[in-house]
C-alpha cells in the first residue's frame, strides 16, 4: 500500500469506493504483484507465515486475490471474501482454474457458514474495521484448532499518519493468543517496490 492511495485519507477510509478502486488497484507494485522482484518477496513471506502443509486459508478483504494467489501456488485451498462484487470478480479471474472460491460478504462476519479454517489471512483490511477486538474475537472463531491468524497492517504515511500499529495490534490480541510473532517488514523493500519509512509488519498468532 503506497501513501497516496485513498483509503489511507483517514476517516474517508470507509468510504471508499472498492468497485471504482478495482480497476486499478493492481497498478500499485505490492497490490498486483507484477514485478517478479515484489511477487517473490511476497511468495517468500507468505512461504514463512502460512503452514508447510496444503492448507484451508480464508483470505479476508481479499481485494484483487493477489496473495491468495500466491497461496494457491503454495497448494493451499484458498477461501477469498471481499465487500466489493467488482474485486470478487476480478478475483475469481486472477484464480480461475485453481483451488480456490470468492465470496462477498463482510470481513467481519464472512459468510462461511460452519466452515473452519488452518489460517485466516488479512492484508490492509482490519485497520479500517470498526471494532478490530470484536472482529479479531470472530476470527479466532473461524480457526480450527492449531491454525493461526496471520495478519498484514501498518500506519502509513507520516503527515496524517492512519492505519494500526503493531504494539495496538498486539495489545488487542495478546489476550485472545498463546503465541505471537511481529515480523516488521518497513525495511524489506522489495516487499513494497520501493524505500519506505512509515511502519508495516505482519502478525502471526496462534490461540
Ligand atoms: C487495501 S485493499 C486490500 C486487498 C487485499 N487484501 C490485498 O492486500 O491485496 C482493501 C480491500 O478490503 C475490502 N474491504 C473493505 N472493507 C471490507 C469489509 N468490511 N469486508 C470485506 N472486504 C472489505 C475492499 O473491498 C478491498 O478489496
Amino acid at each position: 500500500m503506497t501513501s497516496d492511495h485513498p483509503a489511507e485519507a483517514g476517516d474517508e477510509r470507509r468510504r471508499v469506493d472498492w468497485d471504482a478502486e478495482s480497476a486499478t488497484f493492481d497498478d500499485e507494485p505490492d497490490h498486483g504483484l507484477r514485478d517478479p522482484v515484489v511477487r517473490e518477496a511476497w511468495a517468500a513471506r507468505l512461504r514463512g507465515w502460512l503452514p508447510r502443509a496444503p492448507s484451508d486459508v480464508l483470505d479476508l478483504g481479499c481485494g484483487t486475490g493477489s496473495l491468495s494467489l500466491l497461496a494457491a501456488e503454495q497448494r493451499h485451498r484458498v477461501t477469498g471474501v471481499d465487500l466489493s462484487p467488482r474485486m470478487v470478480e476480478l478475483a475469481r479471474a486472477k484464480l480461475a482454474g485453481r483451488d480456490a472460491a470468492f465470496l462477498v460478504g463482510d470481513a467481519a462476519a464472512p459468510p462461511v457458514g460452519e466452515q473452519r479454517f488452518d489460517v485466516v489471512l488479512v492484508r490492509h483490511v482490519l485497520w479500517t474495521l470498526p471494532g478490530p477486538a470484536r472482529v479479531l474475537r470472530h476470527w479466532r472463531g473461524l480457526l480450527r484448532p492449531g491454525g493461526r491468524l496471520v495478519l498484514v497492517e501498518g500506519v502509513w504515511g507520516t503527515v496524517s499518519p492512519v492505519g494500526l500499529s503493531a504494539d495496538r495490534l498486539t495489545g488487542l490480541l495478546a489476550p485472545l493468543v498463546r503465541e505471537l510473532r511481529v515480523d516488521r517488514l518497513s525495511d524489506d523493500s522489495p516487499l513494497w517496490g520501493r524505500e519506505v519509512d512509515d511502519e508495516r509488519y505482519a502478525l502471526v498468532a496462534v490461540p
